[in-house]
């Protein structure tokens, strides 16, 4: 296993047809993918992530104190990126970094490999994300700091898709759904800010919604808005938004479900005004065994 990988890295490490991946962007509702450098959006395609969440060992593998992540182990990288590329996989979603580590190797190896990344800029140790039932308290420069200093760390790699500006702070309909929407909004006009003054490209910035039927559709609604009054849009409003909705649904069931008994039907019918790309995250629920 040792050997395979080794040659493997060096195989993904050296390619001579390696270039840089061209950087996904979004158009209404759709990813795009650049044909060329040249962007011709007559041949430019659509580009449907096809991704798997990527955080070996949960959230509690990740040390914020720690010298190592799940980017910074070249080894670990090339013998993964092997598995996507067997799956067919196009992008991989990271719930937790350290933006003070070297990435340069894992990127590069994802990148030869022409596999995208969608960063969560947060961890969900105390201080390095927005803490759902004190969010004026820790929406804080320091918090703020992280969130820049992640943006930096990755914002030259070609092959970052978009970032997370939260993952379901948003979830709790009694107590904090009600406070915690313009906090995320804030977030992400600060990272939108930060992108257009220090990166010389757009990135996308989005964000990943709890598995709640019932706050689904308000939270998409409230952070997609950019207008007024529906025609117009304002400039203030453009910049907080969020560029597209990450949904997680548990709904599917192994075995069992169909297009009606999942809920995915209303699901489809829910957003099929969407004006920002959507992305699904599915978890598949197994039904236990029938006893005959
Ligand atoms: C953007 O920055 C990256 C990394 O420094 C560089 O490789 C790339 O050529 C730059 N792109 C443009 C359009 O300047
Ligand atoms: C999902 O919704 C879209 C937009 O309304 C519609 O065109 C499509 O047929 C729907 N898909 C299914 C499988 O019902």
């Amino acid at each position: 296993m040792k050997l395979s990988t080794s040659v493997l890295l060096s195989l993904l490490a050296v390619s001579p047809l390696a270039q840089a991946m061209l950087p996904i962007h979004i158009k209404s509702y759709r990813f795009i993918k650049p044909s060329s450098d040249e962007n011709d959006p007559s041949e430019n395609e659509v580009f449907y992530v096809k991704g798997l969440d990527y955080q070996p060992g949960g959230s509690s593998g990740f040390d914020a104190d720690g010298d190592s992540d799940v980017l910074s182990d070249a080894q670990q990288c090339a013998r993964d990126t092997y598995v996507f590329q067997q799956l067919g996989v196009n992008t991989v979603r990271i719930y937790s970094l350290n933006p003070d580590l070297n990435h340069d190797e894992c990127m590069t190896i994802l990148n030869d490999a022409g596999i995208y990344v969608i960063l969560d800029v947060n961890s969900g140790n105390y201080g390095e994300n927005l803490d759902r039932s004190d969010p004026w308290g820790t929406y804080n420069s320091q918090y703020i700091g992280r969130v820049f200093r992640f943006i930096d760390a990755f914002k030259n790699y070609p092959n970052v898709l978009g970032f997370f500006s939260g993952n379901e702070v948003i979830n709790d309909e009694k107590n904090y759904a009600s406070i915690d929407p313009p906090y995320v909004r804030a977030v992400q006009r600060d990272m939108k800010q930060y992108i257009a003054k220090h990166s010389n490209r757009t990135i996308p910035v989005g964000y990943s919604a709890a598995n709640s039927v019932d706050l689904r559709l308000a939270t998409y609604r409230y952070l997609q808005c950019n207008s007024m009054d529906g025609t117009h849009v304002n400039q203030a409003f453009e910049e907080s938004r969020s560029d597209f909705f990450g949904l997680n649904t548990y709904e599917w069931c192994s075995g069992s479900s169909d297009w009606q008994s999942s809920g995915y039907d209303v699901l489809n019918s829910t957003f099929s005004d969407a004006v920002i790309p959507h992305l699904l995250r599915v978890r598949l629920q197994q039904e236990p065994p029938k006893n005959f």
